[in-house]
């Protein structure tokens, strides 16, 4: 196994090269592994040939599956959800705008699993921003006062009733069902501490929490927005362009994504697998 941490800014994705990820991996592969995707928030292989059973097998070394609501997974693999955009498409693309996956879970995924099939020759790339970075470089001030702060989650915005997916009328590949389930809410710290790197993280997103308790609407509002733009800057964000046959596994707790479109008139498929994380604290 080779690996080739970044070289870029956001020192996030590690590309992990000489290993057949079909094959039953050693006890030590799969701890060196997971070292390497806690630190460096995603690890990416190259050429990969995994059937679905390989690719479960694989998965299931970093924990239980995670649970899937909303998106009906594969008849066959009911952990397994596929990520279609057909060439003639019209919907928007799937998972368009930063979110940190099933934040709004009691206890969401660490990891997010994604192999590609399918690839258009430009766009589709996914992008990544590094939450500990962002954190770290707050202001004193800044961190106190966000440092004890509870944030409200919830799928309401996408998976509603009146959700942005239920309310699109363009058809769409992938099945998707919006439910009175959306509406429910969850709290977790504003800033996580990560179990396994024990660094501080910025635990929000645009997509799924809705407010900080005990602030005023306006208040929250405006503090989330300051932290969305921080949080964006180049600086802190990872570019991940896209081969067929690529597996890349990313840290729910380290990183928020989003996936960028620019593909119409082009196929892309993927296979997502969401692996059980820890409780928020
Ligand atoms: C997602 O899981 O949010 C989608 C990522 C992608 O399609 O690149």
């Amino acid at each position: 196994m080779k690996y080739f941490t970044p070289t870029s800014q956001s020192n996030l994705g590690v590309k992990i090269q000489d290993i057949n990820l079909a094959k039953d991996l050693s006890k030590q592969d799969i701890a060196s592994i997971r070292e390497l995707w806690v630190n460096y928030g995603i690890a990416i292989f190259p050429n990969q040939n995994l059937t679905l059973k390989e690719y479960e097998n694989f998965s299931l070394q970093f924990g239980s599956f995670g649970e899937e609501p909303f998106l009906i997974p594969m008849q066959e693999h009911p952990h397994i959800v596929k990520l279609h955009r057909k060439s003639d498409e019209e919907a928007t693309h799937f998972g368009g705008a930063w979110h940190s996956d099933w934040s709004f879970q009691g206890v969401p995924p660490s990891a997010t699993l994604l192999y590609s099939e399918i690839i258009p020759p430009t766009g589709g790339d996914t992008l990544f921003a590094n939450t500990a970075d962002a954190y770290d470089d707050l202001s004193n001030v800044l961190k106190e006062k966000i440092n004890n702060l509870r944030c409200l989650h919830s799928a309401k915005l996408p998976y509603a009733k009146d959700g942005v997916y239920a309310t699109e009328n363009k058809k769409r590949t992938m099945k998707i069902h919006t439910s009175d389930e959306a509406n429910k809410t969850m709290s977790h710290p504003l800033v996580r501490t990560h179990r396994e790197t024990g660094r501080k993280t910025l635990f929000i997103n645009p997509v799924y929490t809705q407010e900080i308790e005990g602030l005023s609407k306006d208040e929250s509002d405006a503090l989330l927005f300051e932290l969305y733009i921080h949080m964006a800057q180049n600086k802190y964000t990872f570019r991940h362009k896209w081969q067929p046959d690529m597996l890349i596994m990313w840290d729910n707790r380290t990183v928020i994504h989003m996936a960028e479109g620019g593909y119409d008139g082009h196929e892309r498929l993927l296979h997502r697998i969401t692996i059980a994380g820890d409780k928020t604290e």
